[in-house]
């Protein structure tokens, strides 16, 4: 049973859309279903389309890349595929942002995570091989993420770790709607240790505090811990 405030947000809104553009979409089956994500998208909160480049593409060979001009090693993402599957999508309706995947792009963030979950349509191009060609990005794409300072084999990990952190902030995704508040980096603070039972286990004791049923204090216990762990593994947060 999905509690009341969730199916009530599901009727009125319409559901967020991803639309996810890639060369291998079987890479994007598994993130999208299971669990929260899952579960999104049952409560009709969230659509995820992955849709194949190669499905686009009109040469007899379902082409999608090619060698680079000015030579060098590495295949070149071609426009054609991309261009007429982006294209038909915006005849489907208008996206709010267009975001290519892609190790030189804007870093991702918790903050930019808030903002992408507040819109209703985006795309999501995956870049593979060498990337794509420039002048797709100069014409269609509108925001360009990076989700770290490594290179991933594809944009295809990273289109579901955006998707991901975007997805579990849409309101109702979370059962319990504070869940997401107290996350690491919503207000630039880590989050506080958590435990479970058992209170003991091989002598290594859950602090007393966490046992003592004093909310006040607990809250205080763990806004201090937050603050600790951030100042010690985080302090370029604190300065933020
Ligand atoms: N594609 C390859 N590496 C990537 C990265 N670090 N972030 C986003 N897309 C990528």
């Amino acid at each position: 049973m999905y509690p009341i405030g969730a199916l009530l947000i599901a009727l009125f809104l319409s559901p967020m859309e991803i639309h996810i553009i890639t060369v291998l979409p079987e890479l994007l089956e598994s993130p999208f279903a299971h669990s929260i994500l899952k579960r999104a998208q049952q409560k009709g909160l969230v659509q995820v389309h992955i849709h194949n480049v190669r499905d686009y593409s009109l040469d007899k060979h379902k082409s999608v890349d090619d060698y680079a001009f000015g030579g060098g090693a590495g295949m070149v993402m071609m426009m054609d595929p991309i261009v007429r599957c982006i294209e038909h999508l915006q005849s489907t309706g208008k996206f709010d942002e267009i975001i290519y995947m892609t190790p030189d792009g804007e870093r991702f963030d918790q903050q930019i995570a808030n903002q992408m979950s507040s819109l209703n349509r985006i795309a999501i191009l995956c870049g593979h091989y060498k990337g794509v060609d420039e002048r797709v990005r100069e014409h269609f794409i509108t925001r360009e993420i990076s989700i770290g300072d490594y290179v991933l084999s594809g944009g295809e990990l990273a289109a579901a770790v955006v998707s991901d952190a975007i997805i579990r902030l849409i309101p109702g995704v979370l059962n319990d709607e504070t869940s997401a508040l107290t996350d690491s980096f919503q207000d630039n603070l880590l989050a506080p240790p958590v435990y479970t039972r058992p209170a003991e286990y091989r002598g290594w004791k859950v602090p007393d505090i966490l046992l003592s049923g004093n909310t006040p204090a607990v809250d205080q216990w763990r806004f201090e811990q937050s603050l600790e762990r951030t100042r010690l593994r985080r302090p370029d947060l604190l300065d933020e």
